[in-house]
């Protein structure tokens, strides 16, 4: 097994930096092999905007841009981190998004991922959200999603001022970091473990799935099948991960659909459900009882 963790903070010391590596220490202790890859540190130019690689399949600039995505592509898992810039991810991690081939060529199909969107103030939500939306789009499943608050150079800074304000205003001097570490070390745990049993399993999340089923074969599928020739290295790496042809929705993610929603029917207290789901196949036919999913 094997995890890309991309870090992309510009800062390699900052609150990003050593919530990625807390999850790095608590994959290798699982002997899972993790190259931890900071986008501060290599070659990255702007997307230029080109568009050719949706035809060649590579882009037509050969930097440690490129070659992190075809890394990413022989990956089991990616954990993709960032600092909240202006309530978005920062200007790194969004270069990283334009130039890695993410959504349209389907990087992630299959691979686990972890998300860490770090903040002081507001807006960690929204860069967590676009972070989510692109590992679910790009095909993968979302094992976890570390999003939390921290005063700005909290691992840097010994003694933190605090101003309780108010009418009684009184300051304070207090560390914060073995609460910031005792905060981190919990979520990371919990994340790094449920990525390996994802690894593992081969299971499928059923709303992702349901929601990547919808954007990729109503959003995405029939753009890609009009540009034709244009989109030949897309439809290249689509047939290689054997998603290319018509609705791609495999009978394991049915299964796990079908299942995700009648345990929601179970959980809105309904007394008695049957699903039936039926496939060309005669064989596949399921029928699922409440009883029986319950026993
Ligand atoms: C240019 C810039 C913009 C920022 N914008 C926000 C913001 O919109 N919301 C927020 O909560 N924090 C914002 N911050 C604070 C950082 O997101 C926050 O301190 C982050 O945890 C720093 O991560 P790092 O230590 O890994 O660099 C900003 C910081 C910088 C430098």
């Amino acid at each position: 097994m094997k995890v890309i963790i991309i870090n992309g903070s510009p800062r390699n010391q900052g609150i990003t930096a050593t919530t990625l590596h807390v999850l790095e220490k608590e994959l290798l202790d699982s002997g899972v092999k993790v190259d931890f890859v900071s986008l501060a540190e290599i070659e990255m130019a702007h997307c230029l905007g080109c568009c050719s690689c949706f035809m060649t399949g590579h882009c037509c600039i050969r930097d440690d841009a490129e070659k992190l995505s075809e890394l990413i592509a022989e990956a089991d898992g990616i954990i993709l981190g960032t600092p909240t810039y202006a309530s978005n991810v920062s200007g790194l991690m969004k270069d990283f998004i334009d130039r890695g081939h993410f959504v349209i060529e389907q990087l992630l199909h299959g691979k686990a991922c972890v998300i860490v969107a770090t903040g002081e103030n507001y807006g960690n939500k929204d860069a967590a959200k676009v972070l989510k939306k692109l590992v679910i789009y790009s095909g993968g499943k979302l094992s976890g999603s570390i999003v939390f608050k921290a005063p700005f150079n909290i691992m840097a800074t010994e003694k933190q001022v605090v101003d309780h304000g108010g009418k009684n205003s009184r300051i304070e001097y207090r560390d914060f970091r073995n609460d910031a570490l005792n905060h981190i070390n919990k979520k990371c745990r919990k994340a790094a473990r449920k990525m390996i049993r994802d690894m593992h399993s081969g299971k499928a999340h059923p709303m992702q799935s349901l929601i990547h089923f919808i954007v990729l074969n109503i959003g995405i599928r029939s753009f890609v099948r009009k540009k034709g020739k244009l989109y030949q290295g897309v439809i290249d790496k689509w047939t290689k991960l054997g998603i290319y042809g018509s609705f791609h929705f495999s009978m394991r993610t049915t299964y796990e659909v079908a299942y995700g929603i009648l345990d929601s029917l179970c959980c809105m207290r309904f007394k008695h459900v049957i699903m039936i789901t039926s496939h060309a196949d005669p064989q596949h036919q399921i029928a699922v009882e409440k009883d029986v999913w319950k026993s």
